[in-house]
């Protein structure tokens, strides 16, 4: 077991599984988040039955909040396993950008050479979002306060265009890290043949498409809303 660990494919299964774990978590958050969408489609964005404050209700579950620290952790394992993995590649090819040799398929993708930066790009704007929900919602019932009312912080973040931007651009840096790395998590548990290589690159775009496109119409939707653009 502790030879599989350290194994390099050991480490890209951990790297694998730990993503799946984060790709699942996505597709929650960007389902919740886009019931925004639907309050406002609706006529309820911003009544206390909307079905976005429903949906943040549930994630304040003691079962859900029980759930934190896991999610926290699964990131430290993605990021750390992340970081060694890029390390020991840069290692075995002597530079970051000497893609050259081996994987012919690994070679010609721009976001599989770049999974580093993304990550960074990823990990750097997700403290910035921790600050204008998760700092005033959860944090704030964890530290004995009240959780903000969440259409108001959709308005108070997205209302402002250049926030919304610095989202978009995060919300690509997403959808490129998500579209590889669900390609390369089937790759290392043995489903790379000619047909799956294929199938499993589109079935890994479409994945990222779908929550990264949920995530971009919640924050327009948003910024249409705080900017009384829509009703
Ligand atoms: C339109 C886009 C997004 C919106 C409106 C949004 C909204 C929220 C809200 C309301 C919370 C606080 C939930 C609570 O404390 O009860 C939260 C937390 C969080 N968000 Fe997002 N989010 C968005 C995109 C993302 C993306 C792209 C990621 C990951 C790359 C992400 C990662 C997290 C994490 C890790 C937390 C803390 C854990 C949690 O409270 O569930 N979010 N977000």
């Amino acid at each position: 077991m502790a030879n599989f660990l350290t194994s390099s494919i050991g480490k890209k299964f951990i790297q694998g599984i730990s993503g799946a774990f984060l790709v699942i978590f996505m597709l929650l958050h960007a389902t919740i988040n886009f019931f925004s969408v639907i309050d406002s489609l609706k006529g309820t964005y911003g009544a206390d039955d909307g079905l976005f404050k429903m949906g943040c209700d549930f994630m304040a579950l003691p079962i859900v909040t029980m759930m934190v620290p896991v999610l926290a952790l699964g990131f430290i394992v993605h990021i750390c396993y992340g970081c060694f993995l890029t390390w020991q590649n840069i290692r075995a090819r002597g530079g970051y950008n000497r893609y050259e040799v081996a994987s012919k398929a690994a070679a010609d993708s721009w976001s599989a050479k770049n999974m580093l930066v993304l990550g960074i790009v990823i990990l750097g704007i997700l403290f910035f979002h921790l600050t204008h929900f998760w700092a005033k919602m959860q944090l704030a019932e964890f530290t004995g306060g009240e959780a903000e009312n969440p259409y108001l912080l959709l308005n108070l973040t997205f209302g402002n265009i250049w926030v919304t931007l610095i989202y978009i651009v995060w919300f690509i840096a997403v959808f490129l890290h998500l579209g590889h790395g669900f390609w390369s998590m089937f790759q290392t548990v043995g489903w790379s043949n000619s047909i799956w290589m294929k199938r499993t690159k589109v079935i890994g775009l479409i994945v990222a498409a779908i929550i990264v496109l949920m995530f971009i119409s919640v924050a327009c939707n948003a910024y249409l809303q705080a900017n009384g653009l829509i009703g």
